[in-house]
């Protein structure tokens, strides 16, 4: 794999790029990102990453410097010339460089840029050990559909759990918990498949929309609901989803126990999920 980097239409050596002092996703946060898995060398689900970028860059009033089908196009040029296999492309989309005005510019020059990253392959499903995830309060604005660069309520909530011997924060607020640090949450109850609804609290996840089109065929119903904290630990299995991880199933919630094994349903959509991504990539 080499070290590129594609910034602003060009694919450069990483260790070449550089981005201004004055650029607003450094000095603001001011900016959107996505992260999309490759598998094979082909991206995964590429297409729904793109609608997700567009519809969070316009949430901002920023817009993407190139049509789509272009974007998708140098995406693949830069996985091709890195030559990147099993790894992620990391895209970061910015207001630019402007004198520090909290005002936006009159003429914005957006930072587009896009690098890919080594990932090590995931674990078979049910051979990883599981999650414990913690509640911490949910400290973040209401505009969780759009996915900001400002991240770090989510850094301290994931920083808070891991001190405390977690793998992982679950954001919780009225008693009711919406989502992870950077991952979905669901939970199995019998036949039902239950997730908290996209919406201001939740990053709408690529991963989540794929396993919600892939529960009827494991037998699950599904409700879009909520969970309340205090019904977690009651839920036959519960696990995460993110493009990195795929599916991880939860081992502990704040100090309860589920048996230490990856429930079976679990395993089955995440058996339907590794279909879906061998037929669209050819991965093995
Ligand atoms: N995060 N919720 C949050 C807050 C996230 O940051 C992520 C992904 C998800 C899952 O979304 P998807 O299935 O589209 O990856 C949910 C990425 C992977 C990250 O920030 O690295």
């Amino acid at each position: 794999m080499t070290d590129l980097i594609w910034l602003n239409g060009e694919i450069i050596p990483m260790a070449d790029a550089r981005i201004g002092v004055e650029d607003r996703g450094f000095q603001f946060a001011d900016g959107v990102y996505e992260v999309i898995r490759l598998y094979n060398a082909r991206p995964f689900t590429l297409n729904e990453h793109l609608a997700r970028l567009h519809q969070s860059a316009q949430a901002i009033g920023l817009s993407i410097p190139l049509p789509i089908d272009q974007l998708s196009r140098e995406i693949h040029k830069l996985i091709d010339q890195s030559n990147a296999k099993e790894a992620m492309v990391y895209l970061q989309l910015t207001r630019g460089i402007a004198p520090r005005n909290h005002q936006f510019p009159d003429h914005p020059r957006p930072t587009l840029l896009f690098y890919t990253r080594p990932l090590p392959p995931l674990p078979a499903p049910g051979q990883s050990t599981g999650v414990k995830l913690c509640c911490v309060p949910d400290e973040r604005w209401k505009c969780c559909w759009i996915k900001s660069i400002a991240l770090l309520p989510n850094i301290l909530a994931k920083n808070h759990a891991i001190a405390h011997g977690f793998d992982e924060a679950a954001f919780v607020e009225g008693g009711l918990v919406s989502e992870c640090s950077s991952s979905n949450l669901f939970a199995i109850f019998g036949n039902t498949l239950l997730t908290h609804p996209a919406g201001p609290r939740v990053l709408p996840g690529i991963t989540r929309a794929a396993l919600l089109d892939l529960a009827p065929q494991a037998g699950l119903q599904i409700d879009e609901r909520p969970l309340r904290e205090s019904e977690i630990p009651h839920a036959d299995e519960l696990f995460i989803t993110s493009t990195t991880r795929e599916i991880s199933w939860v081992s502990h919630f704040n100090q309860h126990p589920f048996p230490p094994h990856c429930g079976q349903k679990t395993l089955k959509l995440h058996q339907l999920l590794r279909e879906q991504i061998i037929a669209m990539t050819g991965a093995r």
